[in-house]
């Protein structure tokens, strides 16, 4: 086939194995990835990363689907940043087709942002998803006519899903060096399948049914910190996938859920380049079972 032919609808990739959204094929992608949510986070992060190969850049790879990888070495540790955007179904696509390009065991940690539910998660605080991520879903079986009861509750809890310990006690570590033990704190994380709606935002255009879906959720979950979108999804295919995903995250809290307040953007930067680093070194000291990076060097 030529370099664009597709002929697997079940797992597309091109004619050079290049992975339908990511667009990377093997060899481009390291087994201990970073993922961000944006681009501007994952060019500043990579001022910390070496060129795999000493004198050549970074690889750096960006989809038509926007999705930008960039690897080379964090001291000397094959490593990747990948920007994953927001949301569960591109959580879903960046573990899934980078999975599919790495040979090995893999470590992936995401950095991302979240709303502070309540303390020990404060605006500013860097608060990893120890012990792991629920998920709230809306459910549209509850919305009918406004104004219609419905039986069906509007959003749905799932249990709990457990985070890799190690990884989420590295990442505490490392950030605990960088931003100070007082800004750094741990707890179940909330992954909501939209910023909106079941993150319990309300405006007058949509009927939501969300006014008491926060309260709802610390009845249930009394021990939940931060609110966002996508580590639940990095979780849950992390622990199907056959032991090869060992998987942590640790979020920004940038909006406090309480007064509404939200971080300043100098601030956000600050905390990103700190938090970036702490993610990145707690993945280089990551023992995994493969040593198997890009550029592999042949020497262990
Ligand atoms: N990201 C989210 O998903 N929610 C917030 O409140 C802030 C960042």
């Amino acid at each position: 086939p030529g370099k664009t032919d597709i002929t697997d609808a079940n797992f597309p990739v091109d004619g050079e194995g290049r992975t339908y959204h990511l667009g990377t094929k093997r060899g481009e992608v390291a087994n201990r990835i970073l993922s961000v949510g944006s681009e501007k986070r994952a060019l500043m992060l990579a001022e910390y990363l070496e060129p795999a190969v000493p004198g050549q850049g970074l690889f750096m790879l960006e989809s038509s689907r926007g999705f930008l990888t960039i690897t080379g070495r964090y001291h000397g540790t094959p490593l990747s940043i990948i920007v994953t955007h927001m949301g569960m179904a591109n959580a879903d696509f960046v573990v899934r087709e980078n999975r599919a390009v790495v040979e090995g065991e893999m470590a992936i940690v995401r950095l991302g942002t979240c709303g502070a539910l309540q303390p020990p998660a404060r605006l500013g605080s860097f608060v990893v998803a120890d012990p792991g991520a629920m998920l709230i879903r809306r459910n549209p079986d509850a919305f009918g006519l406004e104004g219609e009861q419905s039986d069906v509750p509007p959003y749905t809890f799932s249990r709990p899903i457990p985070s890799d310990t190690a990884l989420s006690q590295a990442l505490q570590h490392e950030a605990a060096l960088l931003l100070g033990p007082e800004g750094v704190c741990c707890g179940l994380n909330a992954t909501a399948d939209s910023f909106y709606s079941s993150q319990g935002r309300s405006t007058a255009w949509f009927d939501d049914r969300n006014e008491s879906l926060l309260a709802d959720l610390l009845c249930c979950y009394p021990e939940a910190v931060t609110l966002e979108m996508e580590t639940a999804m990095l979780l849950d295919l992390a622990r199907c996938s056959r032991g090869s995903i060992r998987a942590a995250a640790g979020v920004i809290a940038l909006a406090d859920r309480t007064s509404n307040d939200f971080l300043g953007a100098d601030r956000t930067q600050q905390l990103e380049r700190a938090a970036g680093q702490a993610c990145l070194a707690a993945l280089a000291h990551t023992q995994l079972d493969d040593t198997w990076g890009p550029h592999h060097n042949g020497s262990t």
